[in-house]
């Protein structure tokens, strides 16, 4: 575990939440991994964890006041530091610290190390789910990931209040994990990470469209593609959330999923966040919902059965219509005659960027397979065919393709 840890010096910051007990077990993962690791700790994560207990771990002095104490010290201590570390990692993160290094406050070394850090910072909040979801919190993410600042969504989980939600800290060897391949994307890009600070919304899987409280018509969708370019997009370095159909699949760690049903609360749960700097519609959405949902099971009788069926809202289609010149817009289509037509005249109609073309006619593509040939259309017209592949490499060449220049 760690290899790309092997010798980087590590600035740690600590604050004031209960996970701050994390950081002893995170500390020595991270000299197991022979990195060099200074803790910088707020007074309040003081009252969870000694300073002691981190110095003797780290073998160097926590510092907690930006003044050194006395008159021998050097008070530039924390310009030396930020240029030191090759990243700053501050796990937890409480909605204070966030709301200070939103803000530029530098009242501690290590709110003032993070104003001097030339180096990458990651921040791993951890708080109580309200605390968390409180749009002051969230706006104050959002300054953060607008600096550049890697954000790490927390884990669902039992919190200290008792709660279930979002906003426990990742367990420490997690937290190495995300380090590790963090620095691991620093040497294949030759630059942090290509999706570093952006914010990416992925949906993934089929919808439901309830016609009594019993049945409802959907498709085969499983959801594996939309789930594997979330865990792309989250190992780039990009803040992803993932609005899912049903599926029987887990989110990839770290990525924030919002659990939908209906197409129609899909296109709610996506409008919502459509300031997205990536949205990708890998969802298949049902395009009918029954006009009508009857209120108690519908009753056999004799001769046919017809349904009366409404259009559902064509979600990829008003992201265009809204589209950002910033903002990059991908769709997928699922297409069994005329493929490359077809595609192109969504491409169009629903003003994307780029749609993925698949189909679902031979084996080992489309729906419910592990593999994957898609042939990705520009708007600007040039066609990029993959051979057949996993679809976790699908998603890693669908990253690689929309973030350069295109060639027509
Ligand atoms: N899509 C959407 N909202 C819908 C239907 C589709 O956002 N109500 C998105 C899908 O997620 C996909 C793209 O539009 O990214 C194309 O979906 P597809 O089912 O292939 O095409 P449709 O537009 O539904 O057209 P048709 O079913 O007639 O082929």
């Amino acid at each position: 575990m760690g290899v790309h840890i092997k010798g980087k010096n590590i600035l740690l910051g600590i604050t004031g939440s209960i996970a701050a007990y994390k950081a002893a077990t995170l500390i020595r993962l991270l000299k197991k991994a022979d990195a060099d690791v200074q803790t910088l700790m707020t007074q309040d994560a003081a009252r969870f964890i000694p300073p002691l207990t981190l110095s003797t771990l780290s073998g160097k002095e926590t510092l907690i006041d930006i003044f050194p104490e006395g008159d021998s010290g050097v008070w530039t201590k924390h310009i030396s530091l930020g240029l030191w570390g090759n990243v700053f990692v501050i796990a937890p993160a409480t909605a204070q610290t966030i709301a200070k290094l939103a803000h530029g406050f530098c009242d501690s070394m290590l709110t003032a190390v993070a104003l001097a850090a030339r180096c990458p910072i990651m921040v791993f909040p951890a708080m109580d789910h309200d605390m968390y979801v409180h749009p002051a919190t969230q706006a104050n993410l959002d300054i953060l990931r607008s600096y550049g600042y890697h954000v790490i969504t927390p884990d669902h989980g039992e919190l200290a209040s008792g709660l279930i939600g979002m906003g426990r800290l990742p367990e420490p060897e997690q937290i190495v994990e995300h380090i590790d391949t963090f620095f691991a994307n620093d040497s294949n890009n030759g630059e942090l990470t290509p999706l570093n600070g952006k914010r990416v919304l992925i949906t993934a899987g089929p919808t439901r469209e309830a016609l009594d409280p019993i049945r409802f018509i959907s498709n085969h969708s499983t959801g594996t593609m939309g789930y594997e370019l979330a865990a792309a997009a989250q190992e780039l370095g990009a803040s992803v959330t993932l609005v899912s159909g049903p599926t029987h699949l887990t989110p990839p760690h770290g990525v924030s999923c919002i659990p939908v049903t209906s197409a129609a609360e899909m296109a709610e749960h996506v409008f919502q966040r459509q300031h997205a700097d990536i949205i990708i519609m890998a969802a298949a959405v049902g395009d009918y919902t029954p006009a009508q949902v009857a209120e108690q099971k519908i009753k056999k009788a004799s001769g046919t059965l017809s349904i009366d069926l409404k259009r559902t809202t064509d979600i990829l289609a008003e992201l265009g219509k809204k589209k950002r010149a910033d903002q990059l817009l991908v769709g997928f289509a699922l297409e069994t005659e005329n493929l490359v037509s077809n595609a192109t005249k969504k491409l169009k109609s629903k003003n994307a960027d780029w749609i993925i073309l698949n189909s679902p006619n031979k084996e080992g593509e489309g729906f419910g397979t592990a593999t994957n040939k898609v042939t990705m259309i520009h708007r600007e017209g040039s066609q990029i065919p993959l051979p057949l592949m996993s679809k976790k490499e699908v998603a890693r060449l669908i990253f690689e393709q929309i973030g350069k220049p295109v060639t027509s």
